[in-house]
Formats: C-alpha cells, sequence, structure tokens
C-alpha cells in the first residue's frame, strides 16, 4: 500500500501534528504559549533551527520552517526533503497518522511537503520475512493535509502519483529471479488494464516474424524468451491528433554478456529496466486520472546474459529497420533493443516520441545521480518544455549536444555502423546511435544516474526511485489543458 494523503477540515486533538510556517505569529492560534513561540523565534534566528518537537501528552506536536528560495522550484524541493526528514521521527514513534497544517494557506508547498513524506514513506518489504526483519518497517499509514487553499483534485493526483511511483519502484527493485521479461510484461499488463489502457504483448515468434533483430541478439544468450509490449492508452476524447510515445529500456537484467561486466558493475544490474518501469508507471498514472491524451508505451524486454549461443563481439546483426550493426561490445546492449522500438514507432507518426533508458555508464559519470542526461532532434519546443517541467518536479535534465561529429565515432569498417563509440563522450554516441533510427520529433533520457540509489537519498529512497513518472506525467497533464 502505498501512503495516501487525504484533505480535512481541522486537526484531531489526539494525533501528531506538524505545522509549516513562515510567520511565527500564526502558533498563537494553534495554541502554542506565548514561552514556546518566542523560544521557537529567537531558536530559529539565532541558531537557524527550522524543526522544532514538543512531547504533548498524548500525542507530538512539530513546528516546521518553510526554507524559502529565491527559485520557486528550488523552494519547493526543499518541501519534500523536509517532509521527508520528518518521517524518522514519526516511524522513530511508532506512529500511523499525521496532520499537516498549512498556517501559511500556501497550498504548493504544504502538498510537496506531504508529498516528500509519502514518497519517502516507501519501503520494498516484500522479501522481509523474519521478526527481528518487520520491525523495521514503517508504521505512517495516512498524512492528512490541513490546507483551505488546496483542491481536491491535486490531492487526487498527488495520490495516483505516489502510487505510480511505489509500483515503478516496485517493479525497478524486483530481482530477475523473480521479473524476467515475460513477468514484467504481465505486470505492465496487470496494471494498465485495470485502468482501461489496452496492451498487446508481443512473444519470440512475433518478435521473430517482425525481424526485430536487436532485440533478438541480445536475448540470445537468454534461456527466458524477450517480449515487445505496446499499451496504449487511447481515451474516447483526446487533445493531441498523433501518439505521444514512451519507450523504456526493459534490460531486466545486465551482466554486459559476453562482454561481461566486472562484479562491482554487476551488482546493481537488476535496475536496467528502470526506464520501461517508469514508462509503464507513467501510463498507469495518465490511465488512473483519465487524462484526456493519446498515449502510447512501447517495452522491449530481455536479458542481456553470456551463454552457449550468446551474441559476441564482431557479430553483425539487422535491425528491425534493416540497418546492420556491428556489435563491438555486448555489453552496449540497451541501445539495441532501444533501436529497434525506435524504428517500430514510425507506424504511429508519433506527435512526439520519449525514450527511457538506463543507457550508459558515461551519463551517470558526466552528472552524477541529481539529474539526468537528455537529447533530441526536432524537439527544441518540446525539450524547453519538458526542462522546465524537470526543474518543477525536480527529475531534472542536463542537455548534451547531438552534433553530427560525434556520427564519425560509429563508423564500421564492415557494417552501417557500429554499436559503440571512442573512448569519450559515451552518452552522446548512444544517443547519436538512437538517433539513426528516428525520422520524428525525439527525446532521449538518460537516466542511468538517478534511476537507482545504493544508499538513501532522501525521498527518493534506497533502490528504485521510479525517477522519470513525476516528470513525464506533468508533461502529459500540460498537454491537456
Ligand atoms: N546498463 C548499462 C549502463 C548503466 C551503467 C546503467 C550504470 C546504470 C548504471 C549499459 O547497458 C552499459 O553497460 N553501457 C556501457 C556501454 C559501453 C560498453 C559502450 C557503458 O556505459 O559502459
Ligand atoms: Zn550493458
Ligand atoms: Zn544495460
Amino acid at each position: 500500500m502505498y501512503t495516501r494523503i487525504e484533505k480535512v477540515g481541522q486537526i484531531s486533538p489526539k494525533e501528531s501534528t506538524i505545522y509549516l510556517i513562515n510567520d511565527i505569529t500564526k502558533l498563537k492560534i494553534y495554541g502554542f504559549t506565548n514561552g514556546e513561540v518566542n523560544y521557537i523565534k529567537t531558536q530559529n534566528e539565532k541558531n537557524k533551527i527550522k524543526v522544532f518537537t514538543f512531547n504533548r501528552l498524548n500525542k507530538w506536536e512539530f513546528v516546521q520552517f518553510i526554507k524559502k528560495d529565491d527559485n520557486d522550484f528550488l523552494t519547493l524541493e526543499s518541501c519534500r526533503k523536509a517532509g521527508d526528514s520528518m518521517l524518522s521521527k514519526i516511524n522513530g514513534n511508532r506512529t500511523k497518522i499525521i496532520y499537516i497544517v498549512d498556517t501559511q494557506d500556501n497550498s504548493n508547498e504544504a502538498i510537496s511537503f506531504a508529498e516528500g513524506m509519502a514518497l519517502g514513506n516507501y519501503q520494498f518489504n516484500k522479501y522481509k520475512k523474519s521478526k527481528d526483519a518487520k520491525k523495521s518497517f514503517n508504521t505512517l499509514e495516512k498524512i492528512f493535509l490541513v490546507s483551505k487553499k488546496t483542491s481536491d483534485k491535486s490531492i487526487e493526483e498527488i495520490n495516483i502519483l505516489t502510487e505510480a511511483v511505489y509500483k515503478t519502484r516496485d517493479l525497478v527493485n524486483e530481482p530477475v529471479s523473480y521479473l524476467n521479461a515475460l513477468k514484467l510484461s504481465e505486470e505492465a499488463e496487470k496494471l494498465c488494464c485495470k485502468e482501461g489502457a489496452r496492451i498487446e504483448v508481443m512473444n519470440k515468434l512475433k518478435i521473430e516474424t517482425l525481424k526485430m533483430g536487436g532485440l533478438l541478439a541480445v536475448n540470445k544468450g537468454s534461456l527466458d524468451p524477450p517480449t515487445f509490449t505496446v499499451i496504449e492508452w487511447k481515451p474516447s476524447k483526446f487533445k493531441n491528433k498523433n501518439p505521444y510515445i514512451f519507450i523504456g529500456k526493459g534490460v531486466v537484467f545486465d551482466t554486459g554478456g559476453m562482454n561481461i561486466k566486472s562484479l562491482s558493475n554487476m551488482t546493481d544490474m537488476k535496475c536496467d529496466m528502470a526506464g520501461a518501469a517508469a514508462v509503464i508507471g507513467t501510463i498507469y498514472a495518465i490511465a488512473k486520472a483519465k487524462l484526456p491524451v493519446y498515449v502510447i508505451g512501447l517495452i522491449p524486454a530481455t536479458d542481456n546474459r553470456p551463454d552457449g549461443n550468446a551474441q559476441v563481439p564482431g557479430d553483425v546483426i539487422n535491425m528491425y529497420d534493416g540497418t546492420t550493426v556491428e556489435v563491438l561490445n555486448t555489453d552496449a546492449e540497451g541501445r539495441l533493443i532501444l533501436a529497434d522500438a525506435l524504428s517500430f514507432a514510425k507506424k504511429y507518426k508519433p506527435e512526439l516520441v520519449i525514450d527511457l533508458a538506463t543507457l550508459t555508464g558515461a551519463a551517470h559519470a558526466a552528472i552524477g545521480k541529481y539529474a539526468m542526461v537528455g537529447m533530441g532532434s526536432k524537439y527544441k519546443k518540446y525539450m524547453d518544455d519538458l526542462k522546465n517541467t524537470g526543474d518543477k518536479v525536480s527529475e531534472r535534465i542536463v542537455e548534451f549536444p547531438l552534433w553530427d561529429d560525434y556520427k564519425e565515432l560509429l563508423k564500421s569498417e564492415i557494417a552501417d555502423m557500429k554499436n559503440m563509440g571512442g573512448a569519450y563522450a559515451g552518452a552522446i554516441s548512444a544517443g547519436k546511435f538512437l538517433e539513426h533510427f528516428t525520422d520524428y520529433p525525439w527525446i532521449h533520457l538518460d537516466i542511468a544516474g538517478p534511476a537507482f540509489m545504493d544508499a538513501r537519498d532522501s525521498y527518493r529512497g534506497q533502490g528504485g526511485t521510479g525517477w522519470g513518472v513525476r516528470i513525464l506525467f506533468d508533461f502529459i497533464k500540460n498537454k491537456c489543458l
């Protein structure tokens, strides 16, 4: 279950409460004594303390100062982080219900605070069975928000998004021992069909008939078959003429294949389907919110493993669109399966295609875990839009160039292209490779950095972050206005 937020008219005398404030005088209305207010005021001014805790007879009360930044988006992000920070106290006290009072009538800040708290409260507990392990489970179940200016609609939207992010994280956190390609497709089906989206899962035979050579080549070393999943959300009325298409890299585990990864590089590679998970989570949220927009999700999925019949460096493969590719490194597998999906997307004459992929260590190395790398063609207005949305929800994009100079890096001696560039600019040469398979407005998002955290990072948590769902949902929502 996800941590749900509900709007209420007033606080409860028995339940713990957080007061969000900028202006200290507001506290008097809520029963704080003059002595307490003065104490808070001096400690805040002199020692810059932002959180105050009061242990009342039958509940806890917290006072949380909101840190204002010149940039509104940064203020919202610090609200999310503050909401998350409060969790250690709440769960530490074994509290189940918390009230949040928006004393300043600043709905955006209150919602962001609650959002950070709800997202931060996520845990992946499925495989924790022992009594001891259960002691570390979070207790917080519900967040009640007292906020006059907050609409029911915006609360419902945050709940839909929180649930979608939870589901996305679950998918990323599942190991391949449970979540192989087939299972990933089934989970997509379960989630999206429930909300009225249509789904088609193409099996290996169909993929062979279609001659998706990239997906089949990566799957050659695997005992489990690949899948290619098409999710369609097409409500009876929608605002766009042609669909927006999201493509997610669905490598359910990346060993590197014959170019096998080192131990430390392989450890977290169950996350190599985080792009696919984000596409599933986003369409789930769009369908649940019944947004009047036509959206398609495409998910090529397989694991990447060495085996008796696995592809080897030097192999030449035939892609879905007929391009021949010399596979010089079997660990550059994501671009092979994405390329087939990008070519497949042409038939829809899409308004815009956005692909999400944990594609390169180079993207991670370049900007770390706090942003994703974005690139695109014929995309200018969409990219500006998407970047702004990314800043707003704090799933930020750093744009890299797609100059044709980088195409040189992909020249093969014996085929149309090779699947890896040189030692430098690895995120860009990967983008350049993908570009070859597009003929429509397209944006590539490399989420290798922010998709998965090995240590807890505020409300993003540990493990799968669900990165991509909040930006794509907001982007599509704005297309409906
Ligand atoms: N899945 C990896 C990229 C990755 C790295 C994702 C770190 C998440 C965190 C991808 O398939 C890969 O191995 N890429 C290679 C490409 C290279 C061989 C051209 C890389 O980045 O090293
Ligand atoms: Zn790889
Ligand atoms: Zn990979």
